[in-house]
């Protein structure tokens, strides 16, 4: 199979425009498609402020900064996107619905030896192989944010997945400076998001709970994993959309209610607080509670953030004073879960 000299990415939101940066990076022209070209121009912004701040921490030769840009092209007809491409990455959102379209559409438009991978995060692309009249040229081809930060890819195929197109990919994924850990038999989740999943399924169902605040969760994370941020920042930096339409296929595919996304999501998705990317989420942004320098200091006295009023609980009893039970770990706790901890 051919090498790979020339990519496009499908879906320019969080992760789309950090692939598209990666591969860049490793020096492969990528062009970079969304239906929406408002996104399309956020994501240049976004994608300039990253390459400044690899220049500033050192990471990155001012004079490499414009050619890395000069790499990415941003095209709003996705036929004049991917035809040229040798690999084209889908970053659109985690519906299989969706993503069977985007695979049927980048068959009709992609070169015959083209590879077609999906970056979902849970989805097997054995649910979408068959959208295309290419199975054999579909892979899982799944990265972590921040994609520098993190430099691991996981690298799957489906029923039908040739073996040189993962093979194709991995020796992408070193050439653009990402170690490939194969997916050996297909599974919902891969590697480590099945691992991620866990954790964020048990976080969240603590909190919801109304066993312990977040924070206190993300404080004993980060004190114990020695990590800059704890769960409930990781999944604001993911988007917290993003993290709800992830349970729902794992919700989807068991059928057993105790894997739906809790209130303690789904209520701040509902009113649009969806992380980072909207300035909200668990916590607040730019200036995020968990950055700041007491956020473990013994000395500092948080107040606990309150969490779910009854209505937005699932589980367990809701903190404020409708229970009357003041000595409770966290009754102190109000009923604004919109305030931040400090
Ligand atoms: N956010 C993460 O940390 C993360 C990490 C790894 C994988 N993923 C996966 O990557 C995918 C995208 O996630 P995201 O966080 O970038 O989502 P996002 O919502 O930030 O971005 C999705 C983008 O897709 C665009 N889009 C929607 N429909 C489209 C279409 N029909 N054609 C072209 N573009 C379309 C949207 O306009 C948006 O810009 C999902 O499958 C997600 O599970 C996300």
């Amino acid at each position: 199979m051919a090498a790979i000299e020339r990519v496009a990415v499908v879906g320019s939101g969080t992760m789309g425009r950090q692939i598209a940066i990666q591969i860049a990076r490793g020096g492969v022209p990528v062009a970079l498609y969304d239906l929406d070209s408002g996104a399309l121009g956020r994501a240049a912004t976004a994608q300039r402020d990253f390459v400044a701040g690899f220049v500033a921490n050192g990471t990155l030769a001012a004079a490499e900064a414009a050619p890395l840009l000069a790499r990415i092209r941003y095209d709003a007809e996705l036929g004049a996107a991917v035809r040229d491409a040798d690999l084209i990455i889908e970053a659109v959102p985690e519906q299989v619905a969706l993503k069977r379209q985007i695979f049927a559409a980048l068959d009709e438009h992609a070169s015959d030896g083209a590879i077609l991978a999906t970056n979902s995060s849970s989805l097997r692309v054995s649910l979408l192989e068959d959208a295309t009249a290419r199975p054999e040229r579909c892979a899982n081809f799944h990265f972590y944010i921040p994609v520098w930060d993190n430099p691991m890819v996981e690298v799957g195929g489906g029923t039908r997945t040739d073996p040189a197109a993962l093979d194709a990919l991995d020796a992408f994924a070193r050439r653009i400076g990402l170690l490939p850990l194969r997916v050996l038999r297909e599974s919902t989740g891969f590697i480590f998001n099945r691992v991620w999943r866990a954790i964020k399924k048990e976080v969240l169902a603590v909190a919801d709970g109304g066993i312990a605040s977040f924070e206190d969760i993300d404080r004993a994370w980060m004190i114990h994993y020695r990590t800059p941020k704890g769960p409930f920042g990781k999944m604001d930096e993911i988007g917290l959309d993003v993290v709800q339409a992830i349970e729902e296929v794992y919700a989807a595919e068991s059928g057993d209610p105790a894997d739906r996304p809790p209130p303690i999501l789904t209520a701040r998705v509902a009113r649009g607080d969806l992380g980072q990317k909207s300035g909200r989420g668990f916590y607040a942004y730019p200036d995020p509670a968990w950055a700041a320098p007491d956020f473990l200091t013994p000395e500092a006295t948080p107040e606990a953030t309150p969490e779910a009023t009854p209505e937005a609980t699932s589980g367990g009893t809701p903190g404020g004073a409708a229970t009357g039970d003041e000595d409770r770990p966290g009754a102190e706790r109000t009923t604004n879960d919109d305030e931040e901890a400090r």
